[in-house]
């Protein structure tokens, strides 16, 4: 480019940028003000889990069954959107596997799959490692990270995502690309030696392999794979970023599925703030997972949309037009007109296991009302036959309710800590089916 078209450019660039931040503002403007005072959280009814849509009661595992479905139903239509099954062209291919990864201690795979026949189509890189001692087959943790697979570990042989990213504070990303700076960049969020020193295995993809964070108008990542002849865009009860996002998760589990290695059967798929609203309907869509743990998923996740407390639905779905479907506009500012809160998403989990942890200074998330919506599952998975959530109340910080709704609240920050990861294998030692 030369220095005038660099100019004219910089300066339509900067004009955007103000046109946006105007934009921004003056929507924000509109909003209520964010509420942090408990004494201010609205008195709200939440609709009851176990009242069909005409009236009766639910009264055993099978009437359960139809309930779940029209929960199911009311979630696709009104917050995540439908996702389609799997793609005909799905596939997998092996890109490396090493038997003496981590100083001998891991055996490492990184596994391309292809969501499209077409090769130029889109793809996501899953990376595993799984521990070299443990018996075959082994139970394994799934989750997407933010910034590339290089981030999870400094270990050199992982393939530098050459995907668009957001750019990081710390300077790694480049011209919206990876650097080799962003090697091990998360990796106080993934304690990948300690996952493997408790048996465990780890997966990961990065999210915007599926589709990259940002409101294009869905034009790139998966969703185009699916429109019908002359749709651009999808419809208002289709699927949006988030439902992309957890639709990459279960093709993950398509391809474990295939894996000797490990079993499939014993998967616990897990996410923090926005990838843990995304392993939240992954698990409530996908009954094959076996586990499921929300990280500071706060609104759009774990936290009831009623309280309005700290983040709300018109103010998600200002910030991040692109996360949920269409309708789900609606609720902005009407959160007491949803059919569903979600208490009901955590109940879609139900009877397995799932586990809702907050952190003490992520008021934005809602601590509160993530307790709130896990113990608002407590009749379905009694229900059931479980002992549902064991805690009357909210427990205090650093004591887990270690039931089969686990809850925990961390001090500190919106993060995953390695007490976090402590806590969600634990609780798998503990629950996930042998
Ligand atoms: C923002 C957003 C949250 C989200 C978080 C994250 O804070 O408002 O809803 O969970 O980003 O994903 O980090």
């Amino acid at each position: 480019m030369n220095r005038r078209n660099f100019v004219r450019a910089a300066v339509a660039a900067g004009a955007a940028a103000a046109a946006a931040r105007a934009a921004r503002g003056a929507a924000a403007s509109d909003l209520p003000p964010i509420n942090y005072d408990e004494s201010k959280v609205p008195a709200y009814t939440l609709p009851d889990p176990l009242i069909m849509a005409d009236g009766t009661r639910v009264t055993d595992a099978a009437s359960w069954r139809r309930r779940r479905e029209e929960i199911l139903r009311l979630f696709e239509t009104h917050m995540y959107g439908k996702m389609p099954g799997r793609p005909e062209g799905l596939k997998f291919e092996v890109r490396s596997a090493a038997a003496d990864a981590l100083g001998g201690t891991a055996v490492r795979k990184e596994i391309v799959v292809r969501f499209a026949a077409d090769p130029a189509g889109p793809k996501m890189d899953l990376l595993m490692y799984l521990p070299s001692k443990a018996a075959r087959p082994v139970p394994i943790f799934l989750g997407l990270n933010f910034g590339g697979n290089q981030t999870v570990h400094p270990d050199p042989a992982i393939t530098l995502s050459q995907s668009w990213m957001r750019p990081d504070k710390a300077g790694g990303v480049e011209s919206n690309r990876a650097t080799e700076k962003t090697r091990g960049s998360s990796k106080s969020r993934w304690p990948v030696e300690q996952i493997l020193a408790r048996g465990y295995g780890v997966a990961t993809a990065y999210y915007g392999d599926i589709d990259p964070d940002f409101d294009d108008g869905f034009q790139n990542g998966v969703h185009p794979l699916f429109y019908k002849a002359g749709q651009t865009r999808p419809a208002a009860d289709e699927w949006g970023a988030i439902g992309a996002w957890a639709w990459g998760l279960r093709r993950a589990l398509d391809y474990l599925e295939t894996d000797k290695d490990v079993d499939a059967r014993r998967v616990a798929v897990l996410g923090h703030s926005r990838l843990g609203k995304t392993a939240l309907w992954a698990g409530a869509c996908d009954e094959r997972f076996a586990l499921v743990i929300s990280n500071d998923s706060g609104c759009g996740g774990a936290a009831l949309s009623r309280r309005k407390f700290g983040e709300t639905v018109g103010r998600i779905n200002k910030s991040f037009p692109h996360w949920f479907c269409e309708n789900f506009k609606r609720y902005n500012e009407r959160e007491e007109d949803l059919p569903l809160d979600q208490h009901m998403l955590i109940a879609l989990m139900a009877p397995r296991p799932v586990y809702v942890a907050s952190a003490e200074e992520d008021r934005w998330a809602d601590p509160r009302g993530e307790f709130l919506a896990a113990k608002g599952a407590d009749p379905v998975y009694r229900l059931l036959g479980t002992d549902g959530m064991a805690a009357a109340d909210m427990p205090p910080v650093e004591q887990p309710v270690t039931s089969i709704i686990g809850y925990h609240i961390r001090k500190g920050k919106h993060d995953v800590t390695e007490y976090d990861w402590q806590r969600y294998m634990d609780f798998a030692d503990r629950h996930m089916k042998k």
